[in-house]
């Protein structure tokens, strides 16, 4: 049973109580964040706590921890975990207090932190790609906050898996924002192409990382809105996030992405990805 981390404790995963009073419970206040870690060394630290001050500052929550606290909570958790590559799932509620929509003027956030086993997709995943369905995007204008109240995220990835598929690739207005949990690229005409970050999307870590490696690599890219029609006319779709790093989508609705194969932008880019995160750990 891994150790994890609830208000001020170490303890074992089922010794864990959070109340039921907690607004996190109540109302999904709070935030989180899914931190990968490889080799027991966390990949990119710094911009999840980023995105966490964001998302915090987003629900007007105060930050219980300095960076470097933070740094100490995850460095421990990953430590002690059983498996050496984690997600480590860090969450901040607003803290339990008597049910009322208003904050209550005296109140503790909860925080907590624990271990998840992190496999990488298997390799014939990588090289078969996956299917993903599109839905329309119905979830609520802040979508730049990782909060915790994901009912609409989680109906629609559902969909996904009624399908037999992947990922649900969401669709507001005719323009795509990305998926149900990852953020999406395609490529068209050679070139790779992502929505910009705005509050219609997560603003991933590994979204960035994506376009960093298409920098340095000198791939060409465009940071760009993408139409429904180009989506389904593109040569090759990708998805990215930490638990899927960039993964090809092949089939979109039950008709083939291009020729219904990985491209070789996704090869490229997938190689490039792999070779990163080596360097990183390497690195320490
Ligand atoms: N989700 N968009 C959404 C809606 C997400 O939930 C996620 C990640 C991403 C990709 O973000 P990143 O590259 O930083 O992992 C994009 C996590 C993994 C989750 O909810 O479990």
């Amino acid at each position: 049973m891994p150790t994890v981390y609830l208000n001020g404790t170490f303890l074992p995963l089922e010794e864990a109580r959070v109340s039921v009073l907690d607004r996190g419970f109540l109302f999904g206040d709070g935030v989180y964040e899914v931190i990968p870690v490889y080799s027991r060394r966390p990949f990119r630290l710094h911009e999840h706590l980023k995105r966490l001050q964001h998302s915090l500052d987003g629900i007007r929550l105060a930050n219980p921890h300095t960076e470097a606290q933070w740094v100490d909570l995850v460095q421990r958790i990953a430590a002690e975990a059983q498996w050496a590559d984690q997600g480590i799932y860090l969450q901040v509620t607003r803290g339990p207090g008597p049910r009322d929509h208003a904050f209550p003027a005296e109140i503790e956030p909860t925080v907590f932190l624990m271990p998840m086993p992190l496999t990488p997709p298997a390799p014939a995943l990588v090289a078969s790609g996956v299917c993903a369905v599109t839905a329309t995007d119905d979830r609520w204008l802040h979508c730049d906050i990782k909060a915790v109240s994901l009912l609409a995220n989680v109906l629609l990835r559902q969909r996904s898996v009624d399908a037999g598929c992947a990922e649900t690739l969401l669709l507001r207005d005719g323009w795509l924002t990305e998926g149900s949990s990852s953020n999406v690229f395609i490529v068209s005409g050679g070139v790779i192409a992502t929505p910009p970050k705005s509050h219609l999307m997560l603003p991933g870590v590994t979204y960035d990382v994506v376009l960093e490696l298409a920098r340095q690599g000198g791939m060409p890219h465009a940071v760009r809105e993408i139409g429904e029609a180009e989506l389904r006319a593109a040569d090759e779709i990708w998805l990215t996030s930490t638990p899927k790093e960039v993964l090809a989508v092949t089939t979109l609705d039950g008709r083939p992405v291009g020729d219904g194969r990985p491209g070789p932008v996704f090869r490229r880019m997938h190689a490039a990805y792999q070779d990163y995160k080596a360097a990183v750990m390497r690195a320490g």
